[in-house]
């Protein structure tokens, strides 16, 4: 942190007294959440995805996973996981060869691992012979490949099917996609908030293309409504413009943009039948362990915040299409051409950028923000695991 934004922080939260609405929340810190704020990491007993599934080959790549080092070795048509840690020395295993199928060779000494057990098969230059094997093992990760996606399972217990984990949606219907995945800055927490977060996209966003002949509204009046294991931002009041007392009028209104952006998917727009018939009370939905969903009449776009570690999010996007044929040929290449950039790329880089610079708590909250404050709700209410920090010596690799 610089000095600047150390020395910023303390007296604009001194001097912010409340005179305003009354405040969903304030605080020095989250003690009012306390699942929540130990969660840093993220939360164990999930599913999450860590990249295309065609991005891994059969040399050992490594990735980190609430704080855990993987290595990730394709064998075939299968993946595996791997702690990325030899236990003779400590050289991590995606520094390794593959010497015989099914396995793969540490690095340093020729230590040979089974992929899919972790056993320890062969010390290469020990000799056939050589009686340590057999006596260890590295730990191993259940992967699963669904939608285009490596899936992880961190946790402990018996293994849930990876579809608890993705939305009935995506597993029930024929659909076509565009995505990006990239590991951006900041906590995974702050980026699930600023998903949620009600209030930013009229004002951060109105300068990003994807908007550029869009109305979006000044404010809203929102409630929280749960539905299923989503919770879903509910729109009762939109309003296009403002005036301000003292200040005058505010509003994202311009003469070359349309309006309005429907609040609730579908309103005065031909809906795709598919997400006509999930019946979604609002446009932003969210659930854990990290997955957002924006519903618009015609496509549904999908952002999982997987935690990498504690300064760190993978940022999966996916813009979803239920149409085969040329429509879905139509909107490939829409894709490629336009949301790719736009969306999945200028727009969601202005998140990327907040998430990365938010420094919470201490935080004054706003009415919007009942958004926020409902999901770390939520969380805490679902009792889950917060991942605890992994023995690592390397801070940093
Ligand atoms: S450190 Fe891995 S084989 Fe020696
Ligand atoms: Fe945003």
């Amino acid at each position: 942190m610089t000095i600047e934004r150390e020395a910023a922080k303390s007296p604009v939260w001194q001097n912010d007294t409340p005179e305003g609405p009354a405040p969903v929340g304030e605080g020095q810190d989250w003690s009012a959440w306390p699942l929540y704020d130990s969660s840093e990491l993220g939360l164990r007993n999930y599913w999450y995805p860590v990249g295309w599934a065609d991005r891994f080959g059969s040399k050992p790549q490594a990735i980190r996973l609430l704080g855990e080092d993987l290595a990730l070795v394709r064998e075939g048509e299968e993946i595996y996981a791997l702690h990325d840690r030899c236990p003779h020395r400590g050289v991590p295993l995606s520094l390794g060869r593959r010497e015989f199928p099914d396995t793969v060779s540490c690095a340093y000494h020729g230590w040979t691992f089974d992929l899919q057990s972790g056993e320890l098969r062969a010390a290469l230059t020990d000799g056939p012979e050589s009686p340590i094997c057999g006596k260890l093992k590295v730990r191993t990760y259940p992967v699963e490949q669904r939608l285009g996606l490596v899936w992880i399972y961190v946790g402990d217990g018996p293994v849930p099917p990876v579809e608890r984990d993705i939305p009935d949606e995506l597993l029930d219907n024929d659909f076509v996609m565009g995505g990006r995945s990239d590991v951006r800055e900041g906590n995974w927490r702050f980026a699930a908030e600023n998903g949620f977060d009600e209030g930013h996209a009229k004002y951060l966003h109105n300068t990003a293309l994807w908007r550029l002949f869009k109305v979006m509204p000044a404010w809203n009046k929102t409630r929280i409504q749960q539905v299923g294991t989503w919770l879903v931002r509910v729109q009762d009041e939109v309003h296009w413009e403002g005036n301000y007392p003292g200040l005058g009028v505010w509003t994202n209104k311009r003469w070359w943009k349309r309006m309005p952006l429907p609040d609730r998917p579908g309103r005065g727009k031909k809906i795709n039948p598919v997400i006509d018939s999930l019946e979604i009370p609002g446009f932003v939905s969210i659930r854990l362990p990290g997955l957002l969903r924006v519903a618009y009449p015609k496509f549904i776009h999908y952002e999982w915040y997987v935690p990498v570690d504690e300064d760190h999010v993978r940022y999966v996007q996916m813009m979803v299409r239920f149409e085969r044929g040329l429509p879905a040929t139509a909107f490939k290449a829409g894709y490629l051409g336009a949301i790719r950039w736009l969306f999945h790329g200028q727009f969601t880089k202005q998140d990327a950028w907040m998430v990365d610079v938010t420094d919470a708590p201490p935080e004054r909250l706003y009415r919007p923000d009942s958004s926020i404050t409902t999901w770390r709700r939520h969380l805490e209410k679902s009792k889950p695991t917060p991942q605890t920090r992994p023995l690592r010596k390397k801070a940093e690799r």
